[in-house]
């Protein structure tokens, strides 16, 4: 009922199309089409349809703003020249103006415009986004934020993993939306994959939500967007899209519990006999650990430490040694693992693929 009257006063202006094809014209920053997402984040070049909300506001956006800039600063340059001194004024004041109802009210009035203008098309995008029903087709995610790394829940799947959603792609014919449920377990973070949708934060005692619709196969690079502590910077995030065969074998492989390959059984000791055990969980077995990342399928993941390294044995063999070398401040402690154990240790979790 309340969002009816922001569609009013925005169409009477100009109308959307009109408004965001001369926000174009004014802001010629990109108009293709993407075939892959960006190795950097990019907030200008959306892949998914809240990201393509946000963008398209933000060009308007910036298309007032940089009207406004040419304005005030060519009427500032020309005056500046126009009634600089000149030798002739020898040293009098120009004439004085106290006070003109005209201009005072020209300048109260037009910016009250413009930033109610401005409020209506961010009003209508904000609940363009949030207004999105929930298809029953939709994909489920849940995103627990921790210091500092992101736990990863597909309630109706069945699987958890961690810093890396994967999600299936979306097109015309099937859309296929991912709705993401984000909580925090300790402060407060901010989920942010920029060519998928605008930041929502991860608040502890709360549940925020959101969603994503990418429409192109790939991995979409993001970050946590709320300064959380020491590592804040290090909580990086991917998003890899598939197509829909693929999604359903990455997640036919990640329901399997943790491999017990009977080779590794001397790492597989090392594990249980420490408290990796009461941290991590690797399904099947006995370590049900929430604390830190769940391990079941390590290895199918592309980096360590939230992004922090890349997942090679070297890393993972570095990190397990000394997890402060990689990621400082990070809660995972130094298990004072001797050279011969960490072998062992590392070759199972080479098996947890
Ligand atoms: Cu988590 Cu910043």
């Amino acid at each position: 009922m309340t969002l009816s009257i922001f569609k009013c006063p925005g169409s009477l202006l100009l109308g959307r199309k009109i408004a965001l094809r001369l926000a174009l014209a004014t802001f010629v920053l990109s108009g293709t089409v993407h075939a892959a997402p960006d190795q950097v984040t990019n907030i200008f070049k959306p892949l998914s349809t809240p990201a393509e909300s946000v963008y398209q506001a933000a060009l308007l956006t910036l298309a007032v703003c940089a009207v406004i800039f040419l304005i005030v600063g060519g009427l500032l340059a020309y005056t500046t020249i126009r009634f600089r001194r000149r030798a002739s004024d020898a040293g009098s004041e120009p004439p004085q103006i106290y006070g003109s109802n005209q201009i005072e009210l020209a300048w109260t009035v037009l910016p009250v415009l413009i930033v109610f203008v401005l409020i209506l098309v961010t009003s209508r995008t904000i609940a363009d986004v949030q207004n999105q029903p929930v298809p029953p087709d939709s994909l489920k995610v849940t995103v627990v934020g921790h210091q500092w790394w992101w736990e990863i829940r597909y309630p109706e799947l069945g699987i958890v993993t961690a810093n890396e959603i994967h999600v299936p792609v979306s097109d015309a014919a099937t859309r296929k939306l991912t709705f993401l449920r984000l909580e925090s377990a300790d402060v407060a973070h901010s989920f942010w994959v920029p060519q998928l949708a605008g930041k929502t934060d991860l608040i502890p005692n709360r549940v925020n939500t959101m969603w994503i619709e990418p429409k192109q196969a790939g991995t979409y690079l993001g970050n946590c967007a709320e300064y959380c502590g020491t590592q804040h910077a290090r909580m990086l995030l991917r998003v890899i899209v598939h197509e829909p065969d693929d999604f359903a074998r990455w997640a036919a492989t990640q329901k399997h519990n943790g491999a017990e390959d009977p080779q590794v059984k001397a790492g597989r000791d090392v594990f249980f006999s420490t408290s990796c055990v009461n941290c991590h969980t690797i399904s099947g077995t006995s370590a049900h650990g929430r604390f830190g990342p769940d391990l079941t399928h390590l290895m199918s993941r592309n980096t360590l430490a939230s992004g922090a390294a890349p997942n090679t044995p070297e890393k993972l063999r570095a990190w397990v040694r000394d997890p402060q070398t990689i990621k400082e401040g990070s809660l995972m402690p130094n298990m004072q693992l001797t050279e011969s154990e960490l072998d062992q240790l590392v070759a199972y979790l080479l098996t947890l693929k």
